[in-house]
């Protein structure tokens, strides 16, 4: 059962926890503190106000909370929503919490610190497994106290819509690549989206040939399992403010085919759909916050296995918009499928295109695991997509496209080849991918190949699929501005 959030004016007498955020001037400041809290008791246990820090004051009848924030100056809503993860953590095992940010009201608008509060602790106890005896966490309920503002309410019901899609992508991400094949992927995906009232479109392996998805079919190849194309409608009422078009790749497994992964290269690959599930996630939030424009989604899925009439290196594919890849490694699988995802979107025109994919290990070594990179066209559009990452938390960083790296993949054959040299691997993968976007159409490209899987939990961030990309394409639904 989802946490259930609320907001009062106080914190509710039944409340089985009571936590309170301290700012580190609060602390050490000679002010009184909130009831059941002592500057020597909390001195003594070593509680000095740090982000990540959560003391348990043990005191007749209820329990009572503090919650490190850092200094006062510095309390922002990334540092709330760690916050709030590891305060939820800590108190796992009981059923209600109350939490009051009395000593932050200055620094961060009601509402964000609630959107954080909602985020952090509904995101840090989140759960997936086989496990046949589960340790069940009971917290179901939580209660914001201070303001019971319209504006802090609709921020609560907001991220608790949002939260949900950001589970979704994990639930996704999680389920082994032996069971989410890509048949069983794209019917997930279209009860989702009748459910919630989405048009959805899913072109079976016929109809893939006859939209000649030629990178698709390539990949698809070596696989007993058949793949699949999905298209997501979001439509508004009333005239929509532009069109924005959300691409994902989606590989339900990827073994690297013939230029096949080593054991442990291959261990997580089931995380090689991480963008087609979070662009699934996002989509599925959208009727609930109703932006002013129209999305569309394009899901290419499939698995990249190596059976007898796999893609073999030195294969030519035919990509949807006519250009012609030749294969020299088929564990470059991703961008042969987002080719024809974006051949696909760019044909409808929208106003901008965002792609999502776990796209190279490079990225990684770039950027680390809790970064995305980010490429594109079109500085105007790429400066909303930072927006969106820098409002809710889900970071990013630039990496160029010089036009001159272009010759890294050349080939002698085809129109392009499907890897570069042994450098700037990031970078070739994103040249590659804009060969297919039409001329004119702003476009982004994220690579979560670092943030869309975890080794092990961090504050909101839970080990596995993380759910990366949800809330920053929602939030790029939200403000987009088609031409800006
Ligand atoms: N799915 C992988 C990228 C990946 C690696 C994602 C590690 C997450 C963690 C992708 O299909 C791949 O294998 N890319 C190759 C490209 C190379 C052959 C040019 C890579 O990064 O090694
Ligand atoms: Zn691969
Ligand atoms: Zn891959």
């Amino acid at each position: 059962m989802p946490i259930q959030f609320s907001t009062a004016r106080r914190a509710p007498a039944r409340a089985e926890v009571v936590a309170h955020g301290l700012t580190t001037e609060v602390l050490t400041g000679d002010g009184p503190l909130p009831a059941g809290l002592d500057r020597g008791d909390l001195g003594r246990l070593g509680f000095t106000a740090k982000v990540d820090q959560v003391q348990v004051v043990p005191a007749a009848g209820r329990l009572v909370v503090a919650v490190g924030l850092g200094p006062a100056d510095r309390v922002d809503p990334d540092g709330l929503r760690r916050a709030s993860a590891c305060l939820a953590r800590a108190v796992r095992g009981r059923r209600s919490l109350a939490l009051d940010l009395a000593s932050v009201t200055e620094a961060v608008p009601r509402p964000e610190a609630a959107r954080a509060v909602v985020e952090g602790t509904a995101l840090a106890l989140y759960r997936f497994g086989y496990k046949s005896t589960k340790d069940e966490d009971r917290l179901s309920r939580v209660t914001l106290v201070g303001s019971t503002a319209a504006g802090v309410r609709t921020a609560v019901e907001q991220a608790t819509a949002v939260v949900e899609g950001v589970k979704l992508a994990r639930d996704l991400v999680n389920e082994p690549g032996g069971s989410l094949t890509p048949p069983k992927f794209a019917n997930r995906v279209r009860r989702m989206a009748r459910d919630r009232g989405l048009t959805v479109k899913v072109l079976d392996e016929a109809a893939i040939r006859r939209a000649r998805l030629g990178g698709l079919l390539g990949v698809s190849r070596g696989s007993t399992q058949p793949p699949r194309f999905v298209e997501l409608t979001w439509t508004p009422k009333g005239r929509p403010k532009g069109t924005l078009a959300l691409v994902g790749k989606g590989l339900t497994f990827d073994s690297g085919g013939l230029s096949i992964k080593s054991g442990v290269g291959m261990m997580d690959m089931k995380m090689d759909m991480g963008g087609a599930a979070a662009v699934v996630g996002a989509m599925s939030v959208l009727p609930v916050l109703a932006p002013r424009c129209r999305v569309r989604a394009y899901l290419p899925m499939t698995d990249n296995m190596l059976g007898g009439d796999a893609t073999r290196p030195g294969d030519v594919l035919t990509i949807r918009n006519g250009k012609t890849i030749e294969v020299l490694n088929t564990d470059a699988e991703g961008r042969l499928v987002l080719a024809d995802a974006l051949s696909m979107a760019s044909e409808a025109k929208p106003d901008a295109i965002v792609d999502l994919a776990t796209l190279t290990g490079a990225c990684m070594v770039a950027l680390g695991p809790r970064i995305a990179g980010l490429m594109g066209r079109d500085d105007g559009f790429l400066a909303q997509v930072e927006g969106a990452s820098a409002r809710t938390g889900e970071r990013v960083w630039r990496l160029p496209l010089p036009a001159d790296y272009r010759r890294m993949v050349d080939s002698p054959v085809a129109d392009m080849k499907n890897i570069g040299g042994p450098h700037g691997g990031a970078i070739t993968a994103g040249l590659i991918l804009g060969e297919f976007v039409a001329d004119g159409i702003p476009w982004a490209h994220l690579d979560i190949a670092g943030p869309a899987f975890a080794d092990g939990d961090d504050c909101e961030v839970t080990r596995g699929g993380t759910g990366f990309g949800v809330r920053l394409l929602v939030d790029l639904a939200c403000s987009f501005t088609s031409g800006g």
